[in-house]
């Protein structure tokens, strides 16, 4: 570990990286090309970061997604400082974007429990979209969400990660890789 990464990390220590840096940004690329693939030329694509976990994945992934696009996002509530979810989901934020007829792609950072997906999917067909699609970063395969999503990045281990959009108490969401603690 170099200098700069440290002084990120504070004090804290990371039992491991599980996904570096590259490994990142080759599978990034690679979920971009499939999602622009995926669509008609004309389709009206709205992708849709689900906040705060996924602003570093939105960021990177809609400059791999080499069509038209548009960008929003939505806040749920989150954790808190628990480490284990508590199963509620409220929309703090709701996007302005209309949703009508348009094809949209709901990002996430990572699949746990499957609760976030599970409640946030009826909210958003009630907007009666063209489609409605989730991608997320990670998956935990611990679940059977009710929909699940079409763009998966990587499955990911059975422990609690952080870092490039995750958080553990709001920490380490600026770490360029992702690692456990
Ligand atoms: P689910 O509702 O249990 O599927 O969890 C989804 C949300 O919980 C994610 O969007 C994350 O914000 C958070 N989460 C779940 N597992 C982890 C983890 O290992 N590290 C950090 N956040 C997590
Ligand atoms: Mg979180």
């Amino acid at each position: 570990m170099n200098a700069t990464a440290r002084a990120q990390l504070g004090a804290q220590e990371l039992k491991r990286v599980v996904f570096t840096e590259v490994m990142i940004r080759r599978r990034v690329r690679e979920m971009g090309r499939d999602i622009g693939a995926w669509y008609g030329p004309d389709d009206d694509v709205l992708v849709l970061g689900l906040l705060k976990g996924s602003f570093v994945f939105v960021a990177d992934l809609v400059r791999e997604i080499p069509r038209p696009i548009q960008v929003d996002f939505i806040l749920a509530s989150s954790y808190g400082e628990e480490r284990v979810s508590s199963g509620e989901v409220r929309l703090v934020y709701n996007p302005r974007a209309e949703m009508a007829g348009r094809h949209v792609i709901l990002v996430e950072d990572i699949v746990d429990s499957g609760n976030t997906i599970n409640r946030l999917v009826p909210l958003l067909l009630d907007r009666k979209p063209a489609s409605l699609e989730l991608c997320t970063l990670l998956h935990k395969r611990l679940s059977h969400p009710k929909k699940e999503p079409r763009w998966v990045g990587f499955d990911a281990p059975e422990e609690f990660l952080v870092g490039y959009g995750l958080d553990f108490a709001e920490s380490f969401r600026h770490l360029p890789y992702i690692g456990s603690i």
